[in-house]
């Protein structure tokens, strides 16, 4: 039966974890900026504490749903993705952490908009997952990694080519204009920055 809460395909999530793994051997922490009910970031955890690294994982979220949108993220495949879609509480997704006996990661719940880039995210960034969705959710997300990225630190970007979402893929290519020193490869609607 199709899990219709979960966001991420198989495919993506293997080669998520993939490129995680790689990302162990580079300095700085992970983070996932639109975590929702946390499946990704269990793993992303799991794999943390497994390779007994001293890294750490930083979430975030509204926990209020998604914003609304901008016209950037305007689409003909439809009108799904409204605003306070994908709502799910921060004391949900704490207690499935404590449910499997991991560390609770560093969460934060406010909009991308309101944070600190200096007291919000940690001084290095290793791995970063940008799962916001739409346009200004990604916009933000990259502007708030890129400052903090390792040198081989690695950025993924959902919903690149997702037709119902053209948000990502314009905010993507928009970064990518303006920063031609990051290079993008794609796997399904994952877009790979490094
Ligand atoms: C597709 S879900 C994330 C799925 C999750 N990464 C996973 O692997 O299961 C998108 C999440 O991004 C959050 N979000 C989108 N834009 C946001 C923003 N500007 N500020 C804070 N949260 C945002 C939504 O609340 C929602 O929980």
């Amino acid at each position: 039966m199709k899990d219709f809460l979960k966001q991420v395909s198989d495919q993506e999530t293997k080669k998520l974890l993939e490129l995680a793994t790689l990302a162990l051997e580079t300095e700085g922490d992970f983070v996932e900026l639109g975590c929702y009910r946390g499946d990704t970031s269990l793993l992303l955890e799991k794999l943390i504490e497994n390779s007994k690294k001293s890294k750490k994982l930083w979430l975030y979220d509204s926990f209020a749903g998604l914003p609304e949108k901008t016209k950037e993220d305007a689409s003909v495949a439809g009108d799904e993705f409204k605003a306070s879609e994908l709502f799910v509480s921060k004391r949900e997704v704490v207690e499935r952490f404590k449910k499997t006996g991991l560390k609770l990661p560093v969460i934060k719940k406010n909009f991308f908009e309101n944070l600190n880039p200096e007291t919000d995210l940690p001084e290095k960034i290793a791995f970063a997952f940008l799962d916001g969705d739409l346009y200004s959710s990604i916009k933000t997300s990259l502007s708030l990694v890129t400052p903090k990225l390792s040198d081989r630190g690695i950025m993924l970007v959902h919903d690149y080519n997702n037709p119902k979402l053209p948000g990502p893929a314009r905010a993507v290519d928009e970064f990518l204009n303006k920063n031609p020193n990051f290079r993008l490869n794609l796997f399904e609607t994952l877009a790979i920055i490094s």
